[in-house]
């Protein structure tokens, strides 16, 4: 069975992209047929007798068509890529209305260092690129990578709604991009939009004829391949310019307007073509061809019939700044309105509306978080970047999922894979440049500092997660919609697998929400629309909690494993356990049935318990919420977990399985008939495994002490303690290693081509959960509270003080911190769950 895809392996594939992987997922044959759309064909039916009978019957016949007539249609349909059978919750009237509207265009592309579309399957796009210059070579920028070296990107301020500041630091140069949303009396839906673009240049030394020229490019394209016009006067710039303009279903007429008192210059290219994704090469290829004949670096100023694409460059001396304002609704006013509302969006108006801005979002950053007096500049203003990355990452994707199928299906053989339905996803993403699509794994933490910004926007985006799920209960984990998306993965890591899970970490806001509701920390219209969230999201919950509890569990009573552990590899020092999220971590060195894994098994709690306040908050917890108080009650029954899992020796909590310690890698030489042998990594086993508690200290280890199952004046607690606080195990300067350093597998590579990763490094989910239980344990008496107290201030100045210098150094966010000098590791601009550093300076925890 294999693992499929995971952050890890997302990760590992740039590089061992042409090695033979490890999980070897499923490769993808030729596409399958199209499955049925669920239209409903009538046959030939008189519609005067139809309307005889009068609507009602008429939807019975219609009824009847699609339940008589269609099921054997419909059943060819699996069950894997059928719909949860329940009302959407995105449909719920919350999410209608002003609350659509209102959120209708966003800074949505993620990937892109500036990119704004609507929520919308097909949208105009719009987006920036620039030459970058590097060592005296050109290079387009436009998607986020690591590649093109910046010093340093992101957003600084961004509210996630209407206003987002960032800067972007490019060798010499430093480009600061804002955004700025206004509905305005006529504006057509989803009102109108500013790109404010300013070129500086660091190196202030330089004379004014060395100053360099920047070449910036504006581009908006239509996903529905609309044909955009040109204006005329184009090329003709004055300080107010029409660049393009155009209509569409969703937003009427619009104007694409450029305002600057700066000296530009203003070329062009227009494209038809559907592939938005790879913009960058057609203006390279464009701007190559101008430069080869001419030798010229400028668009060609021609265009396709039709082009749905239109690309500007904007050139000037830098310093300087231009206003790129996007005005909807330009049917629908007069003139003289639209001219106001251009001006409110452009120059000193604009100034003074960013400025407002600014100041709002520093005073909602002061009212969420509370930051207190004792935390430095530094630390707040990563704080800030924290928020606002995390907001400013926020995407918007559409497309479908490619899910495996099990070898046993009905389906030919050589099809491997089916899709999903079409699906909408509004989500946070992990990182800009290496994760920018969705991973279930990681929305609930980002929900954890989302919610305390934006209720609204948290609760539309844990609603577009649940509305992914399948009849099944099961919600693919990461989710690749769109071409722009599927241009950053690998064909063969893109399938997902229906028999895995992932940690149902959005019970974590979900819980939260529902304490909130209990402590009264929502308005009145707040409390209202999480009620009818919750009422909405029942079934779901209940159909992904069940989904867990019948296909990952354990055959121990009360023990759960994650299953599609790879049981055949030889190739691996230890089977992943990529569903875990921990991918790396070890587990019994022989993946079996027997296995318990603590870590699901406190989800599980989580989960439970959840389950039973949401039904006690909808007082239904007398004929729903009975059973899951139990299961509840069973996973946090401390005698019970110290009997499955707990090892006296050690102090420490388990899993089990079936396990050796005595296992490592070696090279075997591998049969060819080249003149060279190759070889190749294998695992030698030298003792017989059994079923036994596995002796691996590590974040899995504390999972019962994140989830408070201790009692506080237990001495198991005082053991917790010991092993957080000791330096020869998990305490390090810098946060919490992943795997002590006394493990046998302690940075130890699984394979070959997997270097450790969590085997040691620090990350800061896991890092958010523990230092929130010490914070419980400071507050609880018994004999362990100053104790608990110490390590956790401790704990805590470490982490802030690592980030903080981290940030301040680099620039940026890192997926892990080193373990030995604290340095940032991995994916950069990891600006997910990593922004948990901010609830850390808040103090605020579940
Ligand atoms: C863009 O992508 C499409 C399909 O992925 C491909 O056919 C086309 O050649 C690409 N265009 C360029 C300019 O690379
Ligand atoms: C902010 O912090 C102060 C001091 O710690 C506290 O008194 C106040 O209640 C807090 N306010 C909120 C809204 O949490
Ligand atoms: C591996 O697991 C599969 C599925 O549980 C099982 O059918 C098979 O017998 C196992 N193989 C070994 C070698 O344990
Ligand atoms: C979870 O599964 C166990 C074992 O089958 C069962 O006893 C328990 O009632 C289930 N919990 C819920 C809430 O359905
Ligand atoms: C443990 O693994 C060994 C080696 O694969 C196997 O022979 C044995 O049956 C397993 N024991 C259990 C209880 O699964
Ligand atoms: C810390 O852990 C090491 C390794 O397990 C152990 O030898 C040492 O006694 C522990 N130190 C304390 C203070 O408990």
């Amino acid at each position: 069975m294999t693992g499929g895809s995971s952050r890890r392996s997302a990760r590992s594939r740039i590089k061992s992209f042409t090695h033979a992987d490890d999980d070897r997922p499923l490769r993808t044959a030729k596409p399958h047929p199209k499955h049925r759309s669920s239209l409903i064909r009538i046959p030939n039916v008189d519609l005067k007798v139809l309307l005889g009978f009068g609507i009602v019957s008429f939807f019975l016949v219609l009824f009847m068509i699609h339940h008589l007539i269609n099921p054997a249609e419909r059943a060819q349909r699996p069950r894997v890529v059928t719909p949860f059978p329940a009302p959407k919750i995105m449909d719920l009237p919350q999410f209608q209305g002003e609350h659509k509207e209102s959120l209708y265009w966003g800074t949505y592309r993620p990937n892109v260092y500036l990119g704004i579309r609507a929520r919308t399957p097909h949208s105009l796009v719009a987006g920036l690129m620039w030459i970058g210059v590097k060592d005296g070579r050109y290079s387009m920028r436009h998607v986020c990578q690591d590649a093109d070296d910046l010093k340093k990107y992101g957003w600084t301020r961004h509210n996630g709604r209407d206003y987002g500041h960032q800067k972007l630091v490019d060798q010499d140069m430093t480009l600061m991009t804002s955004f700025f949303k206004s509905k305005e009396d006529g504006s057509g839906y989803g009102g109108d939009w500013t790109v404010r673009i300013d070129v500086q240049n660091d190196n202030s030394e330089l004379s004014e004829d060395l100053q360099q020229t920047a070449h910036l490019f504006f581009y908006l394209a239509d996903e529905d391949g609309n044909a955009l016009s040109l204006s005329r006067d184009l090329l003709d710039v004055r300080d107010n310019s029409l660049l393009a303009f155009g209509s569409r279903k969703d937003i009427g007429s619009w104007h694409l307007h450029l305002v600057s008192m700066d000296d530009l210059e203003v070329h062009y290219s227009g494209f038809k073509t559907p592939h938005i994704h790879n913009l960058s090469d057609l203006v390279q290829q464009n701007l190559g061809a101008q430069v080869r004949e001419f030798g010229r670096l400028q668009l060609s100023d021609t265009s396709d019939d039709s082009s749905n694409i239109f690309v500007f460059q904007i050139s000037g001396r830098i310093p300087f700044r231009t206003d790129i304002a996007f005005v909807s609704g330009t049917d629908l006013g007069g003139n003289q309105r639209i001219k106001d509302r251009l001006n409110s969006l452009t120059g000193t108006l604009l100034t003074t509306r960013l400025g407002e801005k600014e100041r709002e979002f520093d005073d909602k950053f002061k009212n969420s978080f509370n930051l207190t007096d004792e935390l430095d500049i530094e630390s707040i203003s990563t704080g800030k970047a924290a928020i606002a990355n995390l907001l400013g990452g926020i995407g918007y994707f559409y497309g479908q999922s490619k899910i495996s199928l099990p070898k046993t299906s009905d389906f030919k053989s050589g099809e491997r894979y089916i899709s999903y339905w079409p699906a909408e996803l509004y989500t946070a993403v992990p990182s800009r440049p290496f994760f920018p699509r969705g991973f279930l794994w990681d929305e609930g933490f980002h929900q954890l500092l989302i919610w305390r910004w934006d209720i609204h926007i948290c609760l539309d985006i844990v609603g577009h997660w649940l509305d992914l799920m399948n009849v099944e209960g099961w919600i693919p984990r990461e989710q690749i919609l769109g071409a722009e998306a599927l241009s950053k993965v690998p064909e063969e890591f893109v399938i997902q697998h229906p028999t895995n899970g992932n940690p149902p970490t959005l019970f974590l806001v979900l819980r939260d929400l529902v304490s909130g509701m209990k402590k009264n920390k929502f308005t009145a219209t707040e409390r209202d629309q999480i009620s009818s969230f919750f009422e909405r999201a029942f079934v779901r919950l209940e159909a992904w909690f069940q989904w867990f509890n019948t296909t990952q569990s354990g055959t121990a009573p009360s023990s759960y494993f994650w299953h599609g552990r790879d049981n055949t590899t030889t190739r691996e020092l230890n089977p992943k356990t990529l569903s875990s999220g921990f991918d790396d971590y070890p587990r019994a060195s022989h993946p079996g049935n027997e296995e318990r894994h603590l870590d699901l098994r406190c989800w599980m709690l989580l989960a439970a318990d959840c389950m039973y306040s949401i039904s006690k908050l909808l007082k239904k917890e007398k004929e729903l919420g009975k059973e899951y108080g139990s299961t509840a009650k069973l996973l946090s029954d401390f005698d019970i977990l110290n009997q499955m899992h707990f090892d006296d020796a050690h102090g420490a909590y388990f899993d089990f399985g079936n396990h050796t310690e005595k296992v490592r890698l070696s090279w075997r030489e591998v049969g060819g008939t080249n003149h060279y042998a190759s070889r190749e990594l294998v695992r030698e086993v030298l003792e017989r495994p059994k079923l036994r508690l596995v002796p691996h200290i590590g974040y899995v280890s504390l999972f019962p002490f994140m989830w408070r199952i201790l009692p506080p004046d237990s001495l198991i607690l005082g053991k917790q303690l010991n092993l957080i606080s000791n330096r020869s195990m998990l305490w390090t300067d810098y946060g919490l290693r992943s795997l002590s350093k006394t493990s046998s597998m302690y940075m130890k590579r699984n394979t070959e081509h997997d270097p450790p990763y969590w085997r040691g490094p620090i990350w800061m989910n896991m890092n958010y959960l523990i230092l929130s239980s010490l914070h419980h344990y400071s507050r609880e008496n018994g004999p362990y509270k100053d104790e608990a107290t110490k390590v956790y201030n401790d704990l805590r100045s470490n982490l802030i003080s690592n980030i903080v210098r981290n940030y301040h150094q680099t620039g940026y966010f890192w997926e892990q911190y080193d373990q030995k000098k604290g340095k940032g590791k991995g994916a950069r601009v990891f600006t997910g769950w990593t922004s948990l550093v901010l609830l850390i300076m808040a103090e605020a925890y579940s």
